[in-house]
């Protein structure tokens, strides 16, 4: 899997669309394969990953790792790595390059803290203006070295490219600034490296699929949701996972994007198989609940303790406004950009709050999202934390160019803006391909107007 190189400036020209009907499958889930591929280099013996996410932030993880040394092959859905184990990890002969993905970045940061060589981490423009001084403060305090670009316009202070001499570690007690699984996930790799216990306190749940996926790879590490600690003591541990079989359910994230496609699509029914189901990232389905979407969920299983099932969506009439804050807002955090499309098809004013994240993510996407809907007509206020959105109650939309800056999720949710819009909309397609390369085909699949030119 190496990443896909660009086609220069490809539209997807979508039009207004008749109902979208069928079953259909999403890729592999984007965090989920980052983890997979990373906590498999730190087994012993090989691990196999069935479903493995197709986009180009999990290539980009494919990508460092390799260049660390870690035999990593894959064809198709199917990765095959070989484990090295922490030890195993050799000094990179070039910069790690982890393209448009903050999760590579940022776990990276925790697993090359405690190796003992210098590591250079860089990223494409998107990146490079993602904050970093959250994970190197913290990795600094447990002994390691993190220089980066200091840059006294935002928050933390310190921006890609990073360069990391690693080393011996400390355990540190912790309580992250801001719920974040990367950074979570960075302190609990640098954790499992350290002599001595390492607590983290989040002050909110954010995504616990490494928690999962290590607990089940056998590594030391205990955690409590309700008093959102995890608790990693690497104390007499062999310092290696061990090696067992990956499933990976489909992208809730990008199933995201079909489900609000069929709550707004006069006369739709689609359901989306074998999705992940982990109750960190399903506050998508309490909100389009909440909007009076019907919307059905069936758990089918569970693989490595996340569960998986179907997800189907009914087209039942115009859709109410709804709030979305506090917890709710982090378990849909990635999928404000689909939501925020559901928002502005329904009847009233629906508001969106404690999303101050989203300014720092691929875009600002409270920015892009307020910029988009208005371009398509859509009456929207814009606060430091959030948005309010004033339904057009299924008015359709303006078409016209969408402007994603270069962001996946803000590109795609102008497309499914676009199947309701009496013009022709014009979507910047490449970037898409960061987390769902499918996206185009998928829709047009289940009966979507829309063409690649
Ligand atoms: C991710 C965590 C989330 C999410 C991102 C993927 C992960 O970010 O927005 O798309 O795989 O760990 P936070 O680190 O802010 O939780």
């Amino acid at each position: 899997m190496s990443p896909e190189p660009k086609a220069a400036h490809q539209s997807l020209r979508v039009r207004r669309s008749p109902a979208l009907r069928g079953v259909c499958s999403v890729p592999g889930d984007k965090s989920i394969s980052h983890r997979a591929l990373l906590f498999g280099a730190l087994c012993r013996g090989t691990v196999e990953i069935r479903g493995l996410g197709s986009g180009g932030d999990n290539a980009s993880t494919a990508g460092a790792l390799r260049a660390l040394g870690v035999p990593i092959r894959v064809s198709g859905t199917l990765a095959n790595v070989e484990g090295v184990g922490f030890a195993g990890l050799r000094e990179a002969a070039a910069a790690l390059d982890c393209g448009n993905s903050g999760t590579t970045m940022r776990m990276f940061c925790g697993l090359l803290a405690g190796r003992p060589f210098r590591s250079t981490l860089v990223g494409d423009p998107s990146l490079s203006r993602r904050p970093m001084g959250r994970v190197a403060k913290p990795l600094r305090l447990m002994g390691a070295s993190i220089e980066g670009q200091s840059d006294p316009g935002t928050r933390d202070r310190l921006l890609p490219p990073l360069v990391i001499r690693g080393g011996k570690l400390r355990g540190i007690d912790y309580p992250l600034p801001v719920a974040s699984a990367q950074l979570k996930s960075a302190l609990v790799l640098a954790g499992l490296q350290a002599d001595s216990e390492t607590r983290i306190r989040e002050p909110g749940l954010s995504r616990d699929h490494t928690e999962r996926m290590l607990r089940f790879l056998g590594a030391p590490i205990r955690s409590d949701p309700e008093a959102r600690q995890i608790v990693v003591d690497p104390t007499g541990w062999k310092g290696e996972l061990v090696a067992a079989p990956v499933e990976v359910p489909g992208d809730l994230s990008s199933a995201a994007f079909l489900l609000v496609a069929a709550a707004v699509v006069p006369g739709s029914d689609v359901t989306v198989d074998r999705v992940g189901l982990n109750p960190t990232r399903t506050g998508i389905v309490d909100v389009l609940r909440a909007m009076s979407a019907n919307i059905e969920v069936r758990q089918t299983g569970q693989a490595m303790g996340e569960p998986f099932g179907q997800v189907h969506v009914r087209w039942a009439g115009p859709l109410r406004a709804t709030t979305v804050a506090g917890d709710l807002a982090l378990r849909s955090i990635d999928e404000i950009p689909a939501l925020a499309v559901a928002c502005a098809m329904a009847e009233g004013q629906s508001r969106l709050s404690d999303l101050g994240e989203l300014r720092v993510k691929e875009s600002d996407r409270i920015a892009c999202i307020v910029r988009e809907l208005r371009r398509a007509g859509i009456e929207v206020t814009e606060s430091p934390e959030g948005f309010a959105v004033i339904g057009s109650g299924g008015r359709p939309p303006k078409g016209g160019q969408v402007n994603a800056d270069r962001d996946h999720r803000i590109a795609m949710a102008g497309a499914i803006l676009g199947l309701l819009s009496e013009e022709e909309t014009l979507v910047p397609s490449e970037d898409i391909a960061t987390s769902f390369p499918s996206f185009a085909d998928l829709l047009r699949g289940l009966g979507a107007n829309l063409s690649l030119s």
